[in-house]
């Protein structure tokens, strides 16, 4: 499994290679273009191997056949699309920016391609293959553990794209989900490295649901001291547009600024209702409970109940009975 891991890895080093050559000849000037409008130097550009898959259905087949790499490995490993029907085989990607996705050692393991203009789908990313599961994978971290000695925190952004554009205004430790919500796995592995995430994703609805999915799964997580907390975003603004608009510092202060879980959890339960009603604020307590019950015990948990206690004029003791019983709010 070894050998046939590190085949792999070989394989998508060298197609990462090649693009990144594609990128810097005449028919990447395009793609070049495209970076450097989005605000990206070639510093960064070659931080993170950016690269081009040319518009071409089997450049990247040819050059890879050239090295003796057969189409079954290449199929394998996302990088030839193989039809049944036909029996014919073409590259994945095509005119395509190329994002590899690296593993923390630094193996080009992935990728994700994204289109120059508007055409559909956006990203294009490798499917499953021995390497790479997509639920598990974080972009950027590799580049973020590279670029601190100590990584203190963690900024946990949607797209490519954001994390790219946060490393070139010098904010170097944000790491993306390839598309996917933030995974109980994802959070397992950060936190064995940091103690803070600040989930930071889009200001739009898309984004404000990915961090209520994200307070949910982060909730069993935490112990020992482990912090979470949410930046929002203005609405229409992502981390990439914010950060050029704005700048570093107002990012960072961005940043600081985050809601913390305890701040983001009472908030959220009480967003559209009115407490000064009874029955609004009995719901309030059944969304609070329902979230502490997720909680491990721990001195969090009984901050929180005590605090959850004080804002509906509740006794603790009362909210430690219902959550004593199991699954006290679905009955
Ligand atoms: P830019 O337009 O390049 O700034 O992309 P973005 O990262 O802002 O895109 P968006 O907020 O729409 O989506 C966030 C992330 O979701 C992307 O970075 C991708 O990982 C993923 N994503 C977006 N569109 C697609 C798509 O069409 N297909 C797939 N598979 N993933 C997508
Ligand atoms: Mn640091
Ligand atoms: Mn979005
Ligand atoms: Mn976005
Ligand atoms: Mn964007």
């Amino acid at each position: 499994r070894e050998k046939k891991r590190k085949q792999g890895v070989n394989l998508l080093e060298l197609a990462a290679r090649f693009f990144r050559e594609r990128m810097k000849m005449a028919e990447g000037q395009a793609a070049r273009g495209y970076l450097e409008r989005r605000g990206l130097s070639p510093q960064v550009v070659e931080e993170y191997g950016i690269g081009f898959a040319p518009n071409d259905w089997e450049a990247l087949k040819r050059h890879l056949g050239e090295q003796g790499i057969s189409e079954a490995v290449q199929v394998e490993y996302g990088l030839l699309i193989h039809r049944e029907d036909s029996g014919r085989t073409y590259d994945r990607f095509r005119d395509r920016v190329m994002f590899p996705i690296r593993d923390v050692k630094g193996n080009t393991i992935a990728f994700g391609g994204r289109v120059l203009g508007d055409a559909k789908p956006k990203y294009l990313n490798s499917p499953e293959t021995p390497v790479f599961h997509k639920g598990r994978e974080l972009y950027g971290l590799y580049e973020a553990r590279q670029a601190h000695r100590q990584l203190e925190r963690v900024l946990i952004v949607e797209g490519y794209m954001d994390v790219v554009a946060l490393a070139q205004f010098g904010i170097r430790n944000a790491v993306a989900t390839l598309g996917t919500s933030t995974s109980e796995d994802h959070l397992t592995r950060l936190f064995r490295m940091v103690d803070e995430v600040v989930f930071c994703f889009d200001g739009d609805r898309a984004g404000r649901q990915a961090a209520t999915r994200a307070l949910e799964t982060v909730l069993p997580l935490m112990i020992d001291g482990r912090q979470a907390r949410f930046l929002f975003l203005p609405e229409g603004e992502d981390p990439d547009t914010l950060v050029r608009s704005e700048g570093t510092e107002a990012f960072q202060d961005r940043v600081t600024c985050a809601s913390p879980l305890s701040e983001f959890l009472f908030d959220q339960a009480a967003a559209g209702r009115d407490l000064a009603r009874i029955e609004e604020r009995e719901r309030y307590a059944s969304q609070v409970l329902k979230a502490l019950a997720r909680l491990p015990e721990g001195v969090l948990k009984s901050l929180l109940l005590s605090e959850l206690a004080k804002r509906t004029g509740v006794e603790q003791a009362r909210f430690e009975s219902l959550l004593a019983v199991p699954d006290p709010v679905a009955a």
